[in-house]
């Protein structure tokens, strides 16, 4: 059975639609009743992941209009499945016929032949195409909607490196000040020319570049998180890790916790405005699988966009000969800027997911 397309506990998603089929979607199980939605908050979610809002972006010029089918009515939830598509506009197959025998190397087209024995649909990457992400930005769209309005829960992420240009700002610990360059992502203007120079260069050599997504979600109440298995980090990850070209994720002090002693790494308790907290954060806001009150932080790794036109070594799966293949088409130079508001969506959905199942949040909102 091919069955890993649904994510949650309780906020389902379903993901559904490949990038030349007709369209892209989602399937919403258990939102509350009562959300007051509109098609505007979700497509302004949506225009974030559009290529045209960020630079190295494909040239495929995909209106991504979304349309709710289902689930919403009067402008409110009903507390039935909400069902969201963006259509596919702007396909042209014609270039992956040739390549169909012949698997990009670092993309899915390979264990996507062996693990759907050939009958994947693989024009554009087909479900393995940075288009599936708009499933994880429309439901997310959702979430983050419920999460402000009821509990005041800001989300943001951001480029925090680009190959090896990174910026060396702290996470910001508030959002009203913080300004995100629409094109780069980035939160710190001092990197942005030097991050556009190398996006540029290697737009220029046929390569690409990967990058780092830091993100941080604000006034989360302490107690997400079901361990043993459904932690705050481990949830967070499986979603992450759900989109395509993610190669790591850390929480808090992550890899570098490794190198520091116990004493060091502690987050000591203070007490704030009559609230527990700590006075630093080197566990990401999560104990345990438990959120404790502070910031939650991670950062995760986007690889390069393994598409590129420079010739790459492959081999012909019909006739098992070594051949060499040089892309062409419509591919986005770096990946990481246009993952920036998945990640966001991708997020919220899991501390929805969490608060519903704590209670926090009700199943019906007045
Ligand atoms: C927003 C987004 C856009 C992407 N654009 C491209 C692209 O233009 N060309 C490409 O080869 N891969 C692109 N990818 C990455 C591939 O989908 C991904 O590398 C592939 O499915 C293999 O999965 P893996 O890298 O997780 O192993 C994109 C991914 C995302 C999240």
């Amino acid at each position: 059975m091919h069955d890993g397309n649904i994510f949650g506990n309780s906020f389902k998603i379903v993901s559904f639609g490949e990038s030349h089929g007709k369209c892209m979607g989602c399937v919403i199980d258990g939102c509350p009743a009562g959300v007051k939605i509109s098609k505007q908050d979700i497509q302004k979610e949506l225009d974030q992941r559009r290529p045209q809002n960020s630079i190295g972006s494909t040239k495929r010029a995909e209106p991504d209009q979304c349309e709710i089918l289902s689930g919403v009515f009067n402008g409110y939830t009903t507390g039935a499945p909400i069902c969201l598509i963006v259509w596919n506009k702007d396909v042209d197959s014609s270039y992956y016929e040739s390549i169909k025998d012949t698997p990009r190397p670092g993309h899915a087209d390979f264990t996507a032949f062996i693990k759907y024995g050939g009958f994947n649909d693989y024009r554009g990457g087909g479900r393995f195409s940075g288009r599936s992400t708009i499933s994880i930005v429309l439901a997310g769209a959702i979430a983050k909607k419920i999460l402000l309005t009821q509990l005041n829960i800001q989300i943001l992420s951001y480029i925090k490196s680009v190959a090896n240009i990174s910026s060396k700002l702290p996470p910001p610990t508030d959002l009203s000040t913080i300004h995100r360059d629409p094109l780069t992502k980035c939160i710190d203007p001092s990197i942005i020319e030097d991050i556009k120079n190398a996006i540029s260069d290697a737009q220029h050599q046929g390569d690409s570049l990967g990058g780092i997504i830091e993100s941080i979600a604000l006034n989360l109440p302490p107690g997400l998180g079901e361990p043993f298995f459904d932690t705050l980090e481990g949830d967070l990850s499986k979603i992450l890790f759900a989109i395509p070209a993610v190669k790591a994720v850390e929480f808090g002090s992550g890899f570098m916790s490794s190198t520091l002693t116990g004493s060091k790494h502690n987050d000591p308790f203070i007490i704030k405005k009559g609230k527990i907290l700590t006075s630093s954060n080197n566990s990401g806001g999560i104990n345990g699988g438990i959120s404790n009150g502070m910031p939650i932080i991670f950062r995760t790794t986007i690889k390069p966009t393994p598409s590129i036109s420079i010739s790459q070594k492959t081999v012909n799966i019909k006739t098992l000969q070594p051949t060499s293949i040089k892309i062409r088409g419509r591919h986005d130079t770096i990946i990481a800027l246009r993952a920036v508001p998945v990640i966001e969506s991708a997020t919220a959905i899991v501390i929805l997911d969490h608060a519903i199942r704590s209670h926090i949040i009700p199943p019906i909102i007045k």
